[in-house]
C-alpha cells in the first residue's frame, strides 16, 4: 500500500538511461567483437535482468555505478535457464539471439510474463529455422543447434520487440533477413546496429540485416523518455515548470509529447545532439492546461508504453478524449485497458473500450481520496501516482516502480515512509495496511506499508537485512520474539522496529488504551489471560506492570508453563474480574471459562466469530475489541516512525472505523 498526500517537487536530473536502448546495447555488447563501456546504464530491475541472462549465456557485465563494462560471450554456455522476471523486452528480444547462438535455453518469467503471448516472437524465428517446444511451467524452450536462414518476415503485430527479435536473430543467419513493419515501432535496434558497423539497410518499412560484426559500444545511453513523461505529466498538470535535459528525443518514442501538444499543452523538445544514432536533448514544460486528447493508432504506437498515462491525465480534463488502436495494451505487464478503466471509475470519471478504441469522458472534476489498484503493473502505478497528485492525495495497493524507474520516488520528491509488516502467510488477512493508510492521511505524511510474508526458515541474517531496509516494521506471529531477541531488545517480543526508533512492543499500549477506552477499571485486579505466545506474553508482561494477579490458560501447557515460570504466576487465581484472550478462532476458544465474577472480556483476535465474545455479549458485560488494540497499537508505532504526535490518536479509533466500514460490509 503507498498513501501518497498529493505534495511532490520535480526532479527530472535523477532519471537515468533509456530502459529500451539499455537492453539492446547490454545484448550487442554481449556479442560485439571486443570490451565496451556504456555510461548512464538504468539499474531498474528490467534492465539488470537482461545482464543476468546475459552473464548466463556467457557474457562478462560488470557495473560500477551507472557504467557498465561488457566483455562479449567467449564460449557460449548451453542448457542454461533464463529469467526474464517481469521483463517482456528481455524474454523476446533474448529468444532472438538464444536462436542466433543455436544453443539450448529455458525461458522463466514472473506470473505477469507467464501471461503474455510468445508466440508472436516464436514463429517469425521458426520460420527462420529456429525451433521451441512450450513446456509447462516456463515460458519457453529454445531447441538449439538448428541453423537460421534469412527469411522476409511480415509484421502480424506492431511490435518493437518482435521486430527487434528477428533482426537480431538475422544478425546470425545464413542469407539476409527482411522484417516488414505496417506501422512503424520503436526502431532503437536499427539506429544502434547502423551505429555498430552492422550490415543493415532501412528502406521504408522494410529493415534487411546480414551477419555481422559489430564494434565494441562505447557511449552514454540518453535519459528514459517515459521515464520523463510521469515527470512531464505531473508538470503538465500543476503547472510547476521544468526543464530536462540529455533526454532521448527519438521520434518513436514522442508519441506522448505530440498528443499533448496538440491538445494544447505548452510543452517544448528542443534537439541538441544525435548520439549513437539517436536524437537527444531537453524537454521543456512552462505552464500547465491542456484541452481534449487525440491519439491515432500511429500515434498510440509512437507512445505505446505513455498511453495508460495520457488515458490518467485526460481523466483529470473536461471533455472527451479518444485514443485509437490500443488493443496492444492488453498484453502488456497488465491488461491495460483494465487498469485504465479502472483509474478512470477510481476518480469518478468514464471510460469505455470498444474494437481497439478507447474513449475516456471526464468532468474534471475528481473524487478525493481515490484508491487505486495498481495490477502489479509498474508503469500503472505511476500512473496512479499522478492521479493521486492530481487528486491532492490518494493511494494505491502495490507500486513496483523498481521494475523501469527506480528513482521515481525522489523525481517527484514523494519523501515516503518506507513501512511493513514482517510475518508468516497469515499477514495477508490483516488490517495493518488499511490501518496506515488511514493514519498517513490522518497525519498528511506519505508512506508505503509493504506485507512482508516470510517462508518459514527465513534466516537472521535475511530478517536483518529485511529490517535494514525500512524506516519501519510492525512484527507480527512467529516473529515477534525472534526479531526482539536479534535486536538484543530489552522486552521479551517486538512489534515495532525502525530506523531511529528503539526496538519495541506496542502491543501492551494498544491493549491498555483499548480498555481504558471502554471504561474498563483493570488495574490490580485478578484476570485470566488466555494464550501464551508472543502478543500474551506482552500483555501479561504489561497486566503484571499495573498490579493484576493473572492466571494462564493454553492449549498446549508447555508454552503456558514458560509464562507461568517467567512471571511467577499462580496458577490458581479465584473470582477473575475479566478475561483476556490471546488465541484465534478455535474450538478451544469456545471452550474457554467465563466464570460470573468477570465483569468484562478482551478478545485480541479481531476476525472470526469468538466463543469468548458471544458470551460476554450474552451476559451483557464489557466487551473490548482486538480491532480497538489493533488501532491504538498502529497509531503508536506509526507516530514513533513518522515522528508525529498521536494527534488526538489520528482521529481516533470511531473515525478509523468509519473509514474502512466498506471492508466490513
Ligand atoms: C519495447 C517495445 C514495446 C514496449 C516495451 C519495450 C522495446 O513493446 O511496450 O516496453 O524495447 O522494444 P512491444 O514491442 O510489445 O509493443
Amino acid at each position: 500500500m503507498l498513501r501518497l498526500n498529493g505534495q511532490f517537487n520535480l526532479n527530472a536530473s535523477v532519471v537515468c538511461g533509456d530502459k529500451s536502448i539499455a537492453h539492446r546495447a547490454l545484448i550487442f555488447a554481449s556479442v560485439a567483437d571486443g570490451t565496451s563501456v556504456i555510461g548512464n546504464m538504468p539499474l531498474s530491475a528490467d534492465v539488470l535482468t537482461t545482464a543476468d541472462c546475459l552473464r548466463a549465456l556467457g557474457a562478462d557485465i560488470r557495473f560500477d555505478g551507472n557504467t557498465v563494462t561488457v566483455e562479449p560471450i567467449a564460449e557460449v554456455k548451453d542448457n542454461v535457464t533464463l529469467n526474464c522476471a517481469n521483463s517482456g523486452t528481455t524474454a523476446r528480444l533474448l529468444a532472438g539471439l538464444v536462436a542466433g547462438l543455436g544453443v539450448n535455453a529455458t525461458f522463466i518469467g514472473d506470473a505477469s510474463l507467464s501471461k503474455r503471448p510468445m508466440d508472436r516472437v516464436l514463429q517469425p524465428l521458426e520460420r527462420m529455422g529456429a525451433k521451441f517446444s512450450k513446456p509447462k511451467n516456463c515460458l519457453f524452450k529454445c531447441l538449439g543447434g538448428t541453423p537460421l536462414y534469412g527469411s522476409t518476415v511480415y509484421a502480424a503485430v506492431d511490435s518493437a520487440q518482435v521486430k527487434s527479435a528477428v533482426l537480431i536473430a538475422g544478425l546470425f543467419a545464413e542469407g539476409s533477413t527482411t522484417y516488414v513493419e505496417k506501422l512503424s515501432t520503436r526502431n532503437h535496434t536499427e539506429l544502434m546496429l547502423a551505429a555498430l558497423n552492422a550490415n543493415i539497410k532501412v528502406d521504408g518499412q522494410a529493415v534487411t540485416v546480414s551477419k555481422s560484426r559489430l564494434l565494441p559500444i562505447k557511449t552514454d545511453i540518453p535519459c528514459d523518455v517515459s521515464s520523463m513523461s510521469y515527470i512531464v505529466a505531473a508538470a503538465v498538470i500543476t503547472g510547476k515548470p521544468f526543464v530536462c535535459s540529455n533526454v532521448l528525443l527519438n521520434e518513436r518514442r514522442l508519441g506522448f509529447v505530440r498528443v499533448l501538444q496538440r491538445a494544447g499543452a505548452d510543452i517544448k523538445c528542443i534537439q541538441e545532439e544525435t548520439r549513437f544514432g539517436e536524437t537527444v536533448g531537453s524537454i521543456i514544460v512552462k505552464k500547465d492546461g491542456f484541452g481534449a486528447m487525440y491519439a491515432s493508432a500511429a500515434d498510440v504506437c509512437d507512445a505505446i508504453d505513455e498511453v495508460p498515462l495520457l488515458a490518467a491525465l485526460s481523466v483529470t480534463m473536461r471533455g472527451t478524449h479518444v485514443f485509437e488502436g490500443v488493443g496492444e495494451l492488453r498484453h502488456k505487464e497488465s491488461d491495460r485497458i483494465k487498469a485504465v478503466l479502472h483509474m478512470a471509475a477510481a476518480c469518478g470519471q468514464k471510460a469505455e473500450y470498444a474494437n481497439g478504441r478507447l474513449i475516456v469522458v471526464s468532468n474534471g472534476v475528481l473524487e478525493k481520496n481515490p484508491r487505486f489498484c495498481s495490477f502489479d503493473d509498474h508503469r500503472i502505478a505511476m500512473c496512479e501516482v499522478v492521479l493521486c497528485i492530481a487528486s491532492g492525495g490518494g493511494s494505491v495497493d502495490r507500486a513496483p516502480f523498481d521494475v523501469s524507474f527506480p528513482q521515481f520516488e525522489t523525481a517527484l520528491g514523494l519523501n515516503i515512509y518506507r513501512l511493513g509488516l514482517i510475518g508468516g502467510t497469515d499477514i495477508r488477512k490483516s488490517l495493518s495496511p488499511l490501518l496506515m493508510e488511514y493514519l498517513s492521511t490522518v497525519a498528511n505524511v506519505n508512506c508505503s506499508y509493504d506485507l512482508l510474508v516470510q517462508p518459514d526458515g527465513v534466516t537472521d541474517e535475511r530478517l536483518l537485512d529485511i529490517i535494514s531496509r525500512y524506516d519501519g516494521l510492525n512484527v507480527t506471529m512467529p516473529y515477534k520474539m525472534r526479531v526482539a531477541q536479534l535486536l538484543n531488545a530489552d522486552c521479551l517480543s517486538v512489534n515495532t522496529v525502525g530506523r531511529n526508533v528503539v526496538p519495541q512492543s506496542t502491543d501492551g499500549y494498544g491493549m491498555v488504551t483499548a480498555l481504558r477506552e471502554m471504561g474498563v477499571d483493570f488495574e490490580n485486579k485478578h484476570l485470566y489471560v488466555a494464550g501464551a505466545g508472543g502478543a500474551a506474553a506482552l500483555c501479561v508482561q504489561t497486566l503484571l506492570s499495573y498490579g493484576c494477579k493473572i492466571q494462564i490458560f493454553n492449549r498446549t501447557k508447555r508454552h503456558a508453563d514458560v509464562l507461568i515460570n517467567k512471571f511467577n504466576l499462580s496458577c490458581n487465581v479465584s473470582n477473575p474480574y475479566g478475561m483476556l484472550s490471546f488465541v484465534p478462532e478455535c474450538d478451544y476458544e469456545k471452550s474457554l471459562p467465563l466464570p460470573d465474577s468477570c465483569k468484562f472480556v478482551f478478545t485480541a483476535a479481531y476476525k472470526g466469530t469468538s466463543g469468548l465474545k458471544d458470551k460476554a455479549l450474552a451476559r451483557g458485560i464489557t466487551y473490548v475489541d482486538g480491532l480497538r488494540m489493533l488501532y491504538h497499537q498502529g497509531a503508536k508505532s506509526f507516530a514513533l516512525w513518522t515522528d508525529t504526535a498521536l494527534q488526538d490518536n489520528y482521529g481516533g479509533f470511531a473515525e478509523f472505523l468509519r473509514s474502512v466500514q466498506f471492508c466490513f460490509n
